[in-house]
């Protein structure tokens, strides 16, 4: 018998269908993967099974037994855990109070908080992932993204009496996280799975789902598609379901090659007391950096969108010296920036996608007036809101409304609609669909062919060695090799970011 079976799940927001009436069946023991491309319908599916969003229609019931999720206290006491694909923790409280936010802390006396249990029970929590490098009474603010991800995982498995979980589930963990952090992730899933727990599983990683998961079910559109087992299927035909037809290759080919004339050079920087750094980039080429966590690719690309000072070193942009003072300058110079972290530093939630990417054009051309957009840059994000396969009711769309992915997508266009010189670009298709991530692909070729420099940082080496024309290699902060892109395989690369020698 399914431990979870959810039939006939509908919803529509404001008269759009999200979902069109969904079947789902979860075994014990099970990881099942819940796959489709962006705007499927996959979050809103979660959010109705954590009580969060209310179905029009559906029929849910645990243990064969039709259950009632009206509120999230009802889902937990069902034994339903969630890791939703929203960031809900506080920077400014500590680990430990973020992974017992929302639970009872352990008291003193019944009143006073008892801060050392408190952090002894957190850390027991941690280490359950494995996590011994976190410090429970660190402000959750000063971590890096990967391990904020890691806290909030583990606050799925704080132990509790009375309401032992049954189903665990993920809406896109790995997002955010490492190949190595993911790895400690998928060994408590697979223990959850041996003590009988269940997984339900979000992600767009499809290597992650053939190696974790025992199943799979594939929704498009709002629909079922169809569901199976993982061991019968292929890496391609689950791509076709998801997406309605076959994919024939992963990157577009390169339009034009690389010009001989440099648009952007940095010389011996030093950025946070790191080693300087050099680098140039030309007209129509894409530099790829690689590294492994933190090995510093992301204050390379802050220093050079002004929001890093470096210490000492020069930058030239287009011929001109450059020194940004501040990400608004760099944008003026004609620098954009694609954030990895987009729902906080790259998107205003409460506005429309209209707004979202025409916002920083509007300072760039106050001389029209705020209200007096001029009809191109509408026309403009339509254009490359379509480039992007944006997913949305239209331009007045807010952008909280749009699934994860078509969120990353608004990103993208907003830094399109400029026509910047430098395209900065951090995890560009985190989070994003197979098909779309060929569109994204695509138009990263055609700016680059249009004569834009692109720097491209990633954490998905083939996506790297599939789009890069070179790729420097980052460690500790400095730049150790700068290698052509054909010069290399995965294995190279992967022993150059870690530092081996060739065999
Ligand atoms: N609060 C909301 N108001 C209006 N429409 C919404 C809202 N939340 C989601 N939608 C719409 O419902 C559809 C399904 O969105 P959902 O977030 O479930 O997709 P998803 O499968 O999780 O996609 P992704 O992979 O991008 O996260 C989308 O078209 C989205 O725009
Ligand atoms: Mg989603």
């Amino acid at each position: 018998m399914s431990l979870l079976s959810l039939k006939d799940v509908t919803k529509a927001y404001g008269g759009v269908p999200a979902l069109r009436g969904v079947d789902l069946d979860i075994a014990p023991g099970e990881i099942h993967a819940l796959m489709g491309e962006n705007g499927a319908g996959k979050s809103t599916l979660i959010k109705i099974l954590a009580g969060v969003v209310s179905p029009d229609r559906a029929a849910i019931s645990l243990d064969g037994k039709p259950v009632h999720i009206d509120s999230a206290q009802q889902a937990h006491r069902l034994g339903l855990r969630f890791i939703h694909q929203e960031f809900n923790v506080v920077p400014a409280l500590s680990v430990a109070e973020n992974i017992f936010m929302g639970r009872a802390y352990p008291r003193r006396a019944g009143v006073f908080v008892d801060w050392k249990k408190l952090n002894t029970a957190a850390q027991a929590t941690l280490l359950k992932l494995g996590i011994t490098h976190i410090d429970p009474r660190q402000k959750l603010g000063t971590l890096t993204l990967g391990d904020q991800m890691l806290v909030r995982i583990s606050s799925a498995f704080v132990g509790e009496a009375g309401a032992p979980a049954r189903l665990y589930v993920l809406d896109e963990p790995t997002a955010a996280l490492t190949s190595e952090e993911s790895e400690r992730l998928f060994t408590v899933l697979r223990e959850l799975r041996l003590q009988g727990a269940s997984v339900l599983y979000v992600s767009h990683r499809l290597d992650e789902i053939m190696t974790i998961c025992d199943k799979a079910t594939v929704i498009r559109d709002g629909r079922s598609v169809d569901t199976g087992k993982i061991a019968d299927i292929t890496h391609d035909d689950l791509v076709a379901l998801m997406i309605g037809r076959r994919v024939e290759e992963a990157y577009p080919r390169q339009l034009t090659p690389p010009q001989d004339h440099i648009i952007f050079t940095a010389t011996n920087l030093t950025i946070r007391g790191r080693p300087p750094i050099s680098l140039a980039v030309h007209a129509g080429e894409i530099l790829g950096l690689a590294g492994i966590a933190n090995a510093g690719q992301r204050e390379v690309l802050r220093a050079l969108f002004g929001d890093l000072a470096p210490a000492s070193g020069t930058m030239g942009l287009a011929g001109h010296a450059y020194r940004p003072r501040s990400p608004a300058d760099a944008w003026r110079a004609g620098i954009a920036y694609i954030p990895r972290e987009r729902r906080s530093e790259g998107l205003i939630l409460s506005r429309p996608i209209f707004e979202n990417t025409t916002l920083p054009h509007l300072k760039a051309q106050s001389r029209w007036g705020t209200f007096l957009m001029p009809r191109r840059e509408r026309r403009l994000t339509e254009e490359r809101g379509q480039l992007v396969r944006l997913k949305s009711a239209g331009p007045n769309q807010r952008a909280r409304e749009l699934s994860g992915g078509n969120q990353q997508k608004v990103v993208f266009a907003k830094a399109l609609v400029g026509d910047p010189r430098l395209l900065l670009l951090d995890e560009p298709t985190r989070g994003v669909d197979v098909g779309a991530k060929f569109d994204i692909y695509s138009v990263i070729r055609e700016m680059a062919a249009r004569g834009m420099a692109v720097i491209l940082v990633s954490s998905d080496l083939p996506e790297l060695l599939g789009m890069a024309d070179r790729i420097a290699v980052m460690r500790d902060g400095a730049i150790t090799d700068i290698v052509a892109a054909s010069a290399l395989s995965e294995e190279m690369l992967i022993n150059l970011t870690y530092g081996r020698a060739q065999g």
